[in-house]
């Protein structure tokens, strides 16, 4: 099986990760690509999704998906069961870096609104230790030289993302070269700083199953 017949196999598989009936979370890339497809064909089951970028919001609508807002959802008192989406990395912790498609900051939203977090991933996701994949920190346009100084100064390399600006209007610094060894605290740490929006490691929640998809077969680990 090539990648993409991975990315297809663990999307297959989070369906039954699903709550019949109620509504699905739903992150952002080209693994979730390949879960809206699959979610399409079960789409009577869900009154509809909460979806983490415009990306996945117009792929879900036209997978005849109603997407709903955060506060719909709320409002309506809805049970939010189940949000899926994919990584860049994820540790034996089920701590990730997310953000490689930009749109962190709406993913760590919409996680945080749901009660379980099912990530898929092809194998080639799992790491001993995140931070082989450059970290993406989302900052505020005005605060962006500020940042990359700060991040320079614990040892990364900061680039913009080029020609990128996320659905919040805000950009994206791709950090090379950070010694991660301590998830958690470099996530609470950097998140503080004045201008950053989010920062792309999910450790703090990290997953609460992963489902990794390898040549022999898609294994569960909770
Ligand atoms: C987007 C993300 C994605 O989950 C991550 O980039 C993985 O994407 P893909 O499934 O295309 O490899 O965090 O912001």
């Amino acid at each position: 099986m090539n990648q993409d017949d991975l990315k297809r196999a663990v999307a297959r598989a989070a369906l039954d990760e699903l709550v019949p009936g109620c509504v699905v979370g739903v992150g952002t890339g080209s693994t979730v690509d390949c879960f809206i497809d699959a979610l399409a064909e079960r789409a009577s089951n869900h009154p509809g999704a909460i979806s983490s970028s415009e990306r996945s919001s117009a792929r879900l609508r036209k997978a005849g998906i109603p997407v709903l807002g955060i506060d719909e959802a709320l409002a309506r008192g809805l049970p939010l069961p189940v949000y899926v989406d994919g990584a860049d990395e994820i540790d034996g912790e089920r701590r990730m870096i997310k953000g490689g498609g930009g749109a962190l900051t709406r993913e760590k939203i919409v996680a945080s609104a749901f009660e379980r977090f099912v990530c898929i991933v092809d194998a080639s996701k799992r790491v001993e230790r995140l931070g082989r994949f450059p970290l993406p920190v989302e900052v505020i346009p005005m605060a962006s030289a500020l940042v990359a100084s700060r991040l320079r100064a614990l040892g990364g390399q900061p680039v913009p993302r080029a020609g990128f600006v996320t659905d919040n209007g805000n950009h994206i610094l791709d950090v090379a070269g950070l010694r991660i060894d301590d998830p958690e605290g470099l996530e609470a740490r950097i998140g503080l700083w004045a201008g950053v929006v989010s920062v792309g490691l999910f450790a703090i929640a990290p997953a609460t199953v992963v489902l990794v998809a390898g040549q022999d077969g898609v294994r569960r680990y909770a």
